[in-house]
C-alpha cells in the first residue's frame, strides 16, 4: 500500500546528468517514497534521461542520489539493480534470441529467491507469459515483449520499479491492462513505481504523485488528485 509518509526509498538531489558534455537534467531533487510516483512531460523533456540516470545506466554530472538511506551516486548499476532498483526501458528490454523463460530467468540471477517461485508469480500476474514460455522473444508482439521486460526486472524482486512508457504504442486494451498491472504490482507486491509517461490521463489515475518534467527541470511535484489541466498544459509547453 502507498505509505506517503513512510521513508524515501529513492533520493536525488541537485541532480544533473545528459550526454557528451550537454546537460538533459538540470539539478532535480527527487524523494520517492513506497508509492507509484509519475514523471509526466512532453517528448524530449528528459523522462528517459531521468530514469536512466536513476538507474546509474547514465552517469550523473553532479548531485546526490541515495537508495534506501545509502549513497548509490556512483554505484554502478549492477549493484543497484542488485540492492533493488528494477529498470524497464522504453525500448528493447528484452533478449529476442531467449525464449520468455530464459529472459526470466536471466532476471532471476539476482537475488536469492529460487527462479521457479518468482516466475510462478510473474505468470499469475502475466498469465499470457506462461502461454508463451517457449515462444522466443524476438517473435512476440509489442504488448508481449513489454510484458516480459517488466516481468524480466520483476524477477529481480525489486523494491522500486522504474518504468519508461510501458504502453507507448500499444493498443488501449493492453493499455488498461498493463496500468491495472502497475497498480496491483504496486498494492500488492509492494514495489515502489516511478513511472515515465506521455499519457497523462492514464497516468493520473494510478499514480499517488507526479513531477511535471519541463526542458529537464522539475516544473512541479504534486499530489496526482491536486494535479491542474492549466498547471499539465504550461509543464507541457516548450
Ligand atoms: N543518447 C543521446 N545522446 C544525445 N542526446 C540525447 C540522447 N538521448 C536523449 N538525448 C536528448 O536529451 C533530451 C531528452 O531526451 P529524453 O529521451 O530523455 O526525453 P523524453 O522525455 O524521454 O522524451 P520521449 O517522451 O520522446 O521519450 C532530448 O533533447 C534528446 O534529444
Ligand atoms: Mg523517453
Amino acid at each position: 500500500m502507498s505509505d506517503p509518509s513512510g521513508a524515501p526509498i529513492l533520493e536525488a538531489t541537485g541532480l544533473r546528468s545528459g550526454y557528451h558534455g550537454i546537460t538533459v537534467i538540470k539539478g532535480i531533487d527527487l524523494e520517492v517514497r513506497n508509492e507509484v510516483f509519475a514523471v509526466l512531460g512532453a517528448n524530449g523533456a528528459g523522462k528517459t534521461t531521468l530514469l536512466a540516470t536513476l538507474a546509474r545506466l547514465i552517469p550523473s554530472m553532479s548531485g546526490v542520489l541515495r537508495f534506501l538511506g545509502e549513497d548509490v551516486t556512483h554505484t554502478p548499476a549492477f549493484e543497484t539493480a542488485a540492492r533493488g532498483i528494477g529498470y524497464v526501458p522504453q525500448e528493447k528490454g528484452v533478449f529476442t534470441d531467449l525464449t520468455v523463460a530464459e529472459n526470466l530467468t536471466i532476471g532471476g540471477m539476482i537475488g536469492d529467491r529460487a527462479v521457479d517461485e518468482r516466475m510462478s508469480e510473474v505468470f499469475e500476474l502475466f498469465p499470457d507469459l506462461a502461454v508463451l514460455r517457449n515462444q522466443v522473444a524476438g517473435t512476440l508482439s509489442g504488448g508481449e515483449s513489454r510484458m516480459v521486460a517488466c516481468g524480466r526486472a520483476l524477477m529481480q524482486d525489486p523494491t522500486l520499479l522504474l518504468l519508461d512508457e510501458p504502453t507507448a504504442g500499444l493498443s488501449p486494451l493492453y493499455v488498461d491492462m498493463f496500468f491495472e498491472k502497475i497498480t496491483e504490482i504496486h498494492r500488492t507486491r509492494g514495489v515502489g513505481i516511478i513511472l515515465a509517461e506521455q499519457n497523462a490521463t492514464k497516468a493520473l489515475q494510478v499514480a499517488d504523485r507526479v513531477m511535471v518534467l519541463s526542458l529537464g527541470e522539475a516544473f512541479l511535484v504534486e499530489e496526482a488528485g491536486n494535479l491542474t489541466t492549466e498547471q499539465l498544459k504550461e509543464g507541457y509547453r516548450i
